[in-house]
């Protein structure tokens, strides 16, 4: 299966927090997530990046050579002067479509000019977040042709639910990963204060919402699955109080 890089540079991660009328009011993880739905869809694989740094940008692109089919990129401000990004996406010889979510066209004349537009397979902006869908349709439509017949086939209903809950998984893994490091963090923090490790109020508060947001037929699991989660990420902290 090939693989879709999308690629955002510096202050798209603010998405959410700057001017909405440029660049809508969803955050990058939005963003991200409505790629990987696509990407779904397309019956092709989607890898999500963003950096602030050019130079993380430009190692990114070197890495892609050989292993991504396709980039769908938004260089933020780097597009309109680096001269780094623009070499390094002629030399990967991978398709890049450049993506901006504002009409870059219409708006301060600094932002006129894309150095990288000469090196990108088409630019598409003024868009918002389709521009970045649209881009990833013309990539499978004109650069994936060859195996369009055994891989890029249309995604039948199963193997899209499927896709979608393998998503999901990968998703709450990542998730999970990252409340246990965020209790690890905690643990350290009420250690040195010496709070007490359990917020029984706190915990009886996220049991309550954990059933509340689910179906009625639901909500015990629901709330069977958080305490099992708290209980975790309370050994955890244990574990760290007593160890610091
Ligand atoms: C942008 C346009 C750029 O001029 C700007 O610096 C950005 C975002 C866009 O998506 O519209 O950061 O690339």
């Amino acid at each position: 299966m090939k693989t879709i890089l999308i690629m955002n540079g510096p202050n798209l991660s603010m998405l959410g927090k700057r001017d909405p009328k440029h660049y809508g009011s969803g955050t990058l993880q939005d963003l991200e997530q409505a790629c990987i739905c696509k990407g779904i869809e397309l019956g092709v694989e989607v890898q999500c990046f963003q950096s602030e740094s050019e130079s993380a940008i430009v190692s990114k692109l070197h890495r892609s050579m050989g292993k991504i089919g396709g980039i769908v990129l938004n260089a933020g401000a780097y597009t309109h002067y680096s001269i780094a990004i623009r070499d390094a996406i002629e030399l990967i010889h991978i398709p890049v479509m450049e993506v901006h979510l504002s009409d870059i066209h219409n708006r301060e004349s600094f932002r006129n000019q894309s150095v990288i537009e000469a090196v990108c397979a088409r630019q598409y902006c003024g868009m918002g977040v389709k521009g970045y869908l649209l881009a990833m349709e013309d990539l499978v439509k004109e650069y994936f042709k060859e195996d369009a017949d055994t891989v890029a086939a249309p995604a039948d209903e199963l193997s899209v639910e499927r896709a979608a809950i393998d998503e999901i998984d990968r998703q709450m893994i990542r998730l999970f990963e990252q409340r246990m490091k965020h209790a690890d963090r905690i643990a350290r923090i009420k250690a040195k204060s010496g709070t007490a490790i359990l917020a029984t109020n706190r915990e009886q508060e996220i049991l309550e919402k954990a059933g509340g947001s689910v179906d009625e037929e639901y909500a015990e699991y629901a709330r069977q699955w958080m305490q099992e989660t708290m209980r975790l990420s309370r050994e955890r902290q244990s574990e760290v109080n007593t160890k610091e």
